[in-house]
C-alpha cells in the first residue's frame, strides 16, 4: 500500500480547445496541509475536481492513497467543500445532516450531528429550514457536513469566500484542530495572509502549469504577491 496521500503525475485537462492544466506533478504526503493558489483562470478548480474524481484528467495519472480517486474506498476517506453546497432547502439543518450520515453510516449519528453543529455555532438553527438560512450559514452548514465522517482527506475550494470575519475565524479554527488530527488538506485561496497561516506548503498554479511550489516561509507573503500576483488581475 502507497504511503502517500496524493500523487499527480503529468496531468493535463482540456475543454475542447479550452486548456484547464498542463502537466501537473503534485505528491501530496499525509498530514500535509497545501495552499493552491492563482489567479482566477488558472485551473484550481479543475485540479480539485479531478483529485476528487469529479472530472478525469485528458492526460497524465492520478493517485487519491493509491488508488483511482473515484474507487469506493476513497468515498469515505475524502470530504469536498466547494461553491456547489448540494444543500436541501426544504429540510432542517439537522434532517440535511441527517441524510449525510446515512450515505456514509456515521456510527453515533445523533452525538456526531450535535457535535458538528456546535462547531460551526448552528446548534440554535438545527431545526430550521436550509431556505431561512444566509448564505453564510448554508457554507458553515456544508463545512458541517464536510466534518461528519471524520474524513481523512479534505479538498477545500475558496472555502473562506462570502464568510464574514466570524466565520474566518471559525473556519481557521476548524482547519487547525483536523491539521492537528493528522487529516491531510489541500485548499484554494484568494487570501495569501490566512494561506501563509494554516498551510505548511504553497503550490503556484499560473497558465494551468505549477510555477512554484516550496514550503511557508521560502518566500515572505509580500514577495509571493509581488512574484506571481502583482500584474493586472491580481487578487490579494
Ligand atoms: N466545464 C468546463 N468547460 C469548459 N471550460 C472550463 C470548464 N471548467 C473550467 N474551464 C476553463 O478552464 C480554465 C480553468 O478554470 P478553473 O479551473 O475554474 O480555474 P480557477 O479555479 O483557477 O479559477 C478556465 O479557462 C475555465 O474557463
Ligand atoms: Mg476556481
Amino acid at each position: 500500500m502507497s504511503e502517500i496521500a496524493l500523487h499527480l503525475d503529468s496531468v493535463s485537462k482540456d475543454f475542447g480547445r479550452i486548456i484547464a492544466l498542463r502537466g501537473i506533478n503534485l505528491d501530496v504526503q499525509p498530514g500535509e496541509f497545501v495552499s493552491i493558489l492563482g489567479r482566477n483562470g488558472a485551473g484550481k478548480t479543475t485540479l480539485l475536481n479531478i483529485i476528487s474524481g469529479i472530472s478525469t484528467p485528458s492526460e497524465g495519472e492520478v493517485l487519491l492513497f493509491g488508488t483511482d480517486p473515484a474507487a469506493s474506498s476513497n468515498k469515505s476517506k475524502l470530504a469536498v467543500i466547494s461553491h456547489e453546497m448540494f444543500l436541501y432547502s426544504n429540510l432542517t439543518a439537522v434532517e440535511n445532516l441527517e441524510y449525510y450520515t446515512q450515505m456514509y453510516r456515521v456510527e453515533g449519528m445523533e452525538d456526531k450531528i450535535s457535535s458538528v453543529l456546535e462547531t460551526v455555532e448552528l446548534t440554535h438553527r438545527r431545526f430550521d429550514l436550509v431556505s431561512t438560512f444566509s448564505r453564510g450559514m448554508m457554507q458553515r452548514l456544508t463545512i458541517a457536513r464536510a466534518l461528519l465522517h471524520d474524513p481523512q482527506f479534505l479538498l477545500l475550494d475558496e472555502p473562506f469566500t462570502g464568510l464574514d470575519q466570524h466565520a474566518i475565524a471559525m473556519l481557521t479554527t476548524i482547519l487547525k484542530g483536523q491539521k492537528a488530527q493528522g487529516r491531510t488538506i489541500l485548499l484554494t485561496t484568494h487570501d495569501l495572509h490566512i494561506a501563509n497561516d494554516l498551510s505548511d506548503r504553497f503550490v503556484v498554479i499560473d497558465k494551468h502549469r505549477v510555477v512554484y511550489d516550496a514550503a511557508v516561509g521560502a518566500l515572505g507573503v509580500d514577495e509571493l504577491r509581488s512574484r506571481f500576483f502583482s500584474a493586472e488581475g491580481a487578487q490579494s
